[in-house]
Parts: C-alpha cells; structure tokens; sequence
C-alpha cells in the first residue's frame, strides 16, 4: 500500500483522497467479493487534477449504476442508481453505517447526530428532530431576513465604492451568523467583524476538511499530533469553541430554570428560540459532552451546505441571465420593504424552483458514505460486510438517461404548480437532503433560508462575474467549494421606470393629475 500512497499522493488533491481512502480501508474487515460487479481497474489516470466526484461521473457513464473501484489491494464500490441507493438509505438502512465519514469528523462531532451510529442515533434523532417544528422554522425566517440585510448593507457599500466582491466568503459568514443564533442562540455577528470564536470555527471547519482530503492521517501519529503546530492550533479552537457552547448551555439552563412556560409539542421561547433551549427545556436527559457534539453538529451541517448552495446558486445566475431576470420579476412582485414573511416565502415559487434546481446541479455534499454492517445484496450482486460506499448524488443528479439536458440550469424543468421535488416524489433519482431515516434535518429551515436570502438580493442588486475573475472550478471538502472564491461585480438594481397609464384621462389644469401605480 506505501508506495501506492506515495504515487497517488503526488496527483493533487483526488490522489490524495483516493490514498487516504486506502490508508483508511486497510482496517476493513474483508468483504466476500460479488465477481459480477463491474471492476473499474487502472483508472487512476482519470482522477489527476479535479474533485475527486468528476472522474466518478466518467467511470460512472462506462460501469453503470454500480462498480467497484479497485486501488491496490483495497476497493470501495460507487453507486449511481436511484433503485439501489433507496435500499441503501432506506430499505435496509439498518445494514449500513455511517464508515469512514464517522472517522474522519470524530474529532469535532464525536457522536453528533451525523456521524453517530446505532442507538447513539436514534436517541439523538429522536430528541432532536422535534425541536425543528413548523413553529420554529417558521419564526426562523425573520431571523433569515435580519442576516440578509446584512448582507446587502455590505453589499451596498461595495456597490457604492466600486469595489467587487468575494461572494463565496460572503455567504459562508452569512449563514454562520444564521446557524450559531438557530441552534445555540449565539451572535457570531462573522459578517461584521472576525472574532476569536468564529476564527476557531473556521479553523476546526478547514481542519475538517483537510483531514477528508488527506493522503496521511497525521493527526493520528503519535507524539507528532501532540507536537504539530497545526494540531495544537486546531485544539486551541476546539477547545475555545467547547468552553463557548459550555457557557451557553449554562446560560440556557438558567434562562430554562427561570420561566414559567409548559413544555409542548411546538413549544419555544420567544426571546431564544434556538434548538439547544427546545432541547433544554424538553428535559433531555443527556451528557453535556453528547449536547455538545450535537450542536457541534448541527453548527457545521447547517453552515457549509447553505453556504454552498448560495454559492453555486449564484454562480448559476451569473451564467443565466433570463433566470436571473425571471427571479427578480417574482422577487418584485411579492416581497414588499420590509423582510420576507412565511406568506412572502410560500409565494416565491420560482425561486424556490431556483434552489432546488441549483441543489439539482450541486449536490451538498456530490457524494453520501456508509459502510455495509452485514453481507447484502445490492443491485443482484452480492456484497459482503465492511465494504465502502459511496453514493455518488453528482451522477444520480446528472444521469443523462433521467434528466433532459442535464447539465442545464433549468428551474422549468420543476413545475411552479407541481410538488416541491424530493427524494421521495422523484424516486430516489434526486436527494437533494438525502433520503429515509438518515434524512437532513434542516431541509425546510435550509430550503428558507436561501430562498429568503436570494430573493432579499436579487431584488437589491444584480450580479456578474467581475471582470478578469478567476475561471470558477470546483474543489471538495463536505461540499464543493470553488477553487479561488466567486468574486463577482454587483450593481444596485434601477427601479424600472414608471410607465405612464395610457388609459389615463387627460386632466385639466385644475383637476388632480392621476397617479400611477405603486411600483
Ligand atoms: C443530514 C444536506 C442544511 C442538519 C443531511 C444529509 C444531507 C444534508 C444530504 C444526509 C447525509 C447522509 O445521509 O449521509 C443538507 C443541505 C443543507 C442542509 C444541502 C442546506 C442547503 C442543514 C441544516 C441543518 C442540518 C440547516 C440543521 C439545522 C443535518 C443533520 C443531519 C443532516 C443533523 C444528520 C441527520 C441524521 O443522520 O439523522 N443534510 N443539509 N442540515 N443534516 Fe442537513
């Protein structure tokens, strides 16, 4: 496996993944082999210099829906196909586990409800899905509203100095601001000013994803984890954030304490109506190490993913201007001048359609892990315990043979009077939040958020790619991020003129001239 290692380690950043893949299966117990599943071998020349899902894609359009990729004695299998994916995530849910995922985010989710496996999940499932009621998502959006035009006040002042703008940064301090207030009630306030607490969240975030990324586990060494500047930077944050979330529980434990509220099915405190005081006040009996693991959680799956999808969604718009100009039309005629409300948000259909569409193209995050926990049988082949997987929802989202036109940005393609599309209406062959008992949490208070946030800035300003940017590639860590930012020009939208009634009567001098309509 060494020299492997070595050789795919110098390929950038898809070798890298494919050797930490190796590094991390030589623990696997040994899978009985299906002989019939189609064997991706020698493709390793395919995965030099891009995200490791694309070459996947390829390989995907020659094996079929699923095939094993063999690097060295080590293999994982890729699946494509909505049939054996619903088995995966939810007929037989119960057979896989979270695998290498769970590994890798130990250190900063430990037993968070994303990696947690087993009973851990399900107790926690339990606790927490309540607490992300209609009520809550609802009363979410004001708080959408209030981090949106924020944003659009840093936004008007690049305007006003000419200045272009790193849109990708933007929106991952945007939504960071959202999360840390949904799910701890915390202000990182990270779009006006960097503060030691969020740049110890940007540093455990970049360590995250370095280690998803990383041909060696260092951080595992012995004696070398203790010693690294890296590694002692990245506890420092770790434990600064864990000290914060400790002082937060004690606060909301004494706000808890301190109200008379009964506790319901939709209960929330209207002062703090964050996941940790629903939690709290629910009597959930749990250790402060599991409260925080999962709010850990909740901080990162909330943050990075609605961040990414802003991202890449904007991107979209620059390349399609009559999406974009169709979106301001609905974003004009509904949102008033005050913040969205949830009657505004039900009426944005189209944008709404926008967000699915963009999620359709960029998947947060392109690829699902779990690891089989007992011998199965996955598209008529059989496969055995401790195999990897990967669900490839890039290439279930852009299977030439499901979508028309599959690489294009096409919210028509969704019907403005049609269901939302989900995992469940489009059987499995789109998963924007996953799908069955693993399922995203947040798929709502995700789907609101941006939502709310394009339309509050697509109805100030229009975007396009500034000038001499750099071209827009792709990279992956949980999501896929671009290679050197989104840098685009934005420009404050002119009201169209008011076009004069021509139906209008002619007034004389003394009569009142008539008014045009509001615009
Ligand atoms: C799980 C996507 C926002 C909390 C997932 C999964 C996906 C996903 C695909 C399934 C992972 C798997 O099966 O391996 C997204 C996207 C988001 C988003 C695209 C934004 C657009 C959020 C938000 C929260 C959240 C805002 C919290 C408020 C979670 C949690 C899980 C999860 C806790 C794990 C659920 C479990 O394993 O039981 N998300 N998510 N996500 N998401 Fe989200």
């Amino acid at each position: 496996v060494a020299p492997l290692v070595g050789k795919l380690s110098k390929l950038g950043p898809p070798g890298e993944l494919a050797a930490a893949l190796i590094t991390r299966l030589a623990g696997a117990s040994s899978a009985s082999r299906g002989p019939d599943i189609p064997q991706a071998v020698g493709s390793l020349n395919a995965v030099v210099g891009q995200a490791f899902f694309l070459p996947l894609y390829d390989l995907f359009l020659t094996y079929g829906g699923i095939f094993r990729l063999n690097f060295g004695p080590k293999s994982f299998l890729i699946v494509s196909d909505p049939v054996i994916a619903k088995h995966i995530l939810k007929d037989n849910s119960k057979a896989y586990s979270k695998g290498i995922l769970a590994e890798i985010l130990e250190f900063v989710m430990g037993t968070g409800l994303i990696p947690a496996d087993g009973e851990v999940w399900r107790v926690r499932r339990r606790a927490i899905v309540p607490a992300l009621h209609q009520k809550y998502v609802t009363a979410m959006i004001g708080l959408f509203g209030e981090a949106s035009d924020r944003l659009c006040q840093k936004l008007d002042k690049a305007a006003s100095d000419g200045e272009d703008v790193e849109m990708e940064s933007l929106f991952s301090r945007l939504t960071l601001d959202v999360i840390g207030k949904a799910v701890f009630n915390y202000d990182f306030d990270s779009l006006s000013y960097d503060n030691g607490i969020v740049e110890a969240v940007y540093v455990t975030l970049r360590e995250a994803e370095m280690r998803s990324t990383s041909p060696i586990p260092t951080w595992e060494i012995p004696i070398w984890k203790d010693i690294s500047p890296r590694q002692k930077k990245v506890n420092e944050a770790l434990s600064l954030i864990n000290t914060t979330l400790d002082e937060l529980i004690a606060i909301c434990k004494r706000l808890v304490d301190q109200e008379d509220l009964q506790f319901h099915e939709e209960y929330m405190n209207e002062q703090d109506p964050s996941i940790l005081h629903f939690l709290l006040a629910s009597g959930d009996d749990v250790s402060s190490k599991q409260l925080r693991d999962d709010l850990m959680t909740m901080l990162i799956a909330g943050h990075e993913t609605s961040a990414a999808v802003l991202t890449w969604t904007f991107y979209l718009l620059s390349k399609y201007p009559n999406v974009l100009a169709k979106l301001q039309d609905e974003v004009d005629n509904v949102l008033g001048d005050g913040l969205p409300t949830l009657e505004d948000v039900k009426k944005l259909k189209y944008t709404t359609r926008v967000i699915n569409e963009s999620l359709r193209l960029y998947p947060q995050p392109p690829v699902l892990i779990r690891r089989s926990l007992e011998d199965d049988l996955l598209g008529g082949y059989p496969i055995g315990r401790g195999e990897d997987i990967f669900i490839s929802v890039w290439n279930l989202h852009r299977c030439p043979k499901h979508w028309d036109d599959a690489d294009v940005f096409n919210p028509e393609r969704w019907p403005l009077d049609g269901p939302n599309p989900n995992e469940t209406n489009q059987n499995f062959s789109y998963l924007p939040f996953g799908g069955g008992p693993r399922k995203c949490v947040g798929d709502m208070f995700a789907t609101f958020e941006t939502v709310v946030a394009t339309a509050m800035l697509v109805k100030r300003f229009d975007f396009q790619m500034a000038p001499g940017a750099p071209p827009v590639e792709m990279t992956t860590g949980a999501t896929i991020h671009t290679t050197e930012g989104l840098k685009m020009t934005v420009t404050r939208r002119t009201k169209p003129p008011v076009i004069p009634n021509l139906e209008m009567k002619i007034v004389s001098d003394s009569q009142e001239p008539a008014r045009s309509a509001p615009s």
